[in-house]
């Protein structure tokens, strides 16, 4: 069986514990993907002192030249785009088609950001004196620790990863347990892109790793992708260690559909947000609300297409909805369905694992929708991470509104009208980070700004020019070219 190893200071190590963990195809769990280092303490410290030590040279390289290096690793993804979306279906189960979309973000982000490093524009503004001149420039911030999840194995890592590198920091990578393989392979492509030695290190293993790398006193900045327990323990420790932290956490993300909507672009958007990536997506729709006047309408159009999307393993040409990513997961799954029964919803269609041939062999969860979802109910507040929908019915537009907001997270939205006015009382009204005029809750572009508010995230953005507000800070610089004292606020005023 293959074997995958850390790679620090430019080199492909084995793990000081000398211990490795086997991870499994969540589609056909006989199928072990490979071994993968399960590395602890001393592993991440030397990743750390290799990031430090080359952050002292990677800061001082011209920016436009950090990009020609950033650009070359979005061809060698390009090249490789059809090898790497397979290795990352079977690692993580989203088919194929899904794959090669998120290696095509991680393509999209490479020339982003390397297009960006021409930029990184700063501001130069009059100075209240004479003969003085002010000016500001975006500057690195240091060693940054990334810690993601498995739902994007290489776009939501890139995102971070290749504009914290572009503007001149260095990077300690922890991948997902369940996606080890992608972090080896994002390894490659930067090795040969020609990245130096220590500026960008993978040290794998499980999710204590997190703790040493937010807890470790040598990193500057944490940057996080995850479950919003995880991500506030983060922003806790991060405050007590004065590291700078973005955060991407949970969402609970509501599709609205309104009766002069276009039914069909609708249920067609309802289906991929839901049931893309089997309901793991931050982004994925989980909550859809119908005016009451098309309610029934809608959900019977909805079970009727839901029926029949193909489930199995995403390495196959037909399949629509892949595997969830383990057991646990399925787990939570059919937890969520038992407390939905139990507080009264209706289940109308789905709600089991689903079996039967190929299927027994994975972790397999039926696309499930529960109607008459009322706020006050777990599944309208909770997110699933799993391919749970919940439908709740609304009495007016202004309703629909205040269901949407009426939870603690605001990553994505949607609405689904042929009114331009609720459209754009929507874009103003609803809650959220994200909000899609007819168009569904998934669907994010590399360089447009992607994060949420409320309780989804702490107020960063990744995602298109602001993501470098994430990873570099201010130096503002005032030259006098007066020769004598000029005293600011006091000599002119
Ligand atoms: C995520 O859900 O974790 O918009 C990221 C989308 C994708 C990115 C999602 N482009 O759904």
């Amino acid at each position: 069986m293959e074997r995958f190893n850390n790679y620090i200071n430019g080199k492909w190590v084995e793990p000081l514990t000398g211990k490795y963990f086997q991870n499994i195809n969540p589609a056909d769990t006989s199928d072990i993907v490979g071994e993968f280092a399960e590395s602890g303490q001393a592993d991440v410290n030397n990743a750390v002192a290799a990031a430090r030590a080359a952050y002292k040279i990677w800061k001082k390289v011209p920016a436009p030249k950090r990009g020609d290096i950033i650009k070359k690793a979005g061809d060698i993804f390009l090249r490789r785009k059809e090898e790497i979306a397979k290795i990352m279906t079977r690692e993580m189960g989203k088919p194929v088609f899904e794959t090669r979309g998120d290696i095509q973000e991680a393509i999209d982000t490479a020339y982003y950001s390397a297009s960006e490093t021409r930029r990184l524009f700063g501001h130069t503004v009059p100075s209240e004196m004479d003969n003085k001149m002010n000016m500001s420039f975006r500057i690195p911030i240091g060693v940054c620790g990334i810690i993601t999840a498995f739902n994007f194995p290489l776009a939501v890592p890139s995102w971070k990863i290749l504009p914290a590198i572009a503007a001149g920091n260095t990077v300690v990578y922890k991948p997902s347990k369940d996606v080890p393989q992608s972090g080896v392979v994002f390894a490659e492509v930067m090795e040969e892109a020609g990245v130096p030695p220590g500026v960008f290190n993978v040290v794998l293993g499980k999710g204590y790793m997190g703790n040493m790398l937010v807890e470790h006193p040598d990193i500057d900045l944490i940057g996080f992708t995850g479950s919003t327990g995880v991500g506030f323990k983060i922003g806790e420790i991060c405050g007590r260690t004065n590291k700078k932290c973005s955060l991407e956490m949970g969402g609970k993300n509501p599709q609205i559909i309104m009766p002069d909507a276009n039914f069909e672009v609708a249920i067609d958007g309802v289906l991929w947000g839901a049931f893309g990536t089997t309901g793991q997506r931050c982004t994925a729709t989980s909550r859809l609300i119908v005016h009451k006047d098309v309610y029934d309408e809608i959900l019977d159009l909805l079970v009727e297409r839901t029926k029949k999307l193909k489930l199995g393993s995403g390495l196959l040409q037909e399949t629509e909805v892949g595997p969830v990513i383990h057991e646990k997961q399925l787990e939570t799954c059919e937890y969520y369905c038992k407390v939905a029964k139990e507080e009264g919803a209706r289940l109308v269609i789905g709600g089991k694992r689903a079996t039967g041939g190929d299927l027994d062999k994975g972790f397999f969860f039926e696309p499930t929708i529960f109607a008459d979802i009322t706020r006050d109910m777990r599944l309208f507040q909770e997110e699933v991470f799993g391919p749970v929908l919940a439908v709740t019915k609304a009495d007016s537009f202004e309703h629909a509104i205040e269901l949407a907001n009426d939870i603690e997270f605001g990553l994505s939205s949607s609405i689904y009208t042929r009114n331009v006015n609720d459209a754009f009382r929507a874009i103003r009204d609803i809650e959220a980070g994200i909000t899609y005029i007819n168009a569904p809750t998934i669907g994010a572009e590399a360089h447009m700004p992607f994060g949420g508010v409320k309780g989804t995230g702490n107020g960063h953005r990744e995602g298109g020019w602001t993501v470098f507000d994430i990873f570099t800070e201010w130096k503002t610089v005032y030259v006098d070219f007066s020769d004598k004292l000029q005293r600011a606020q006091i000599d002119n005023y």
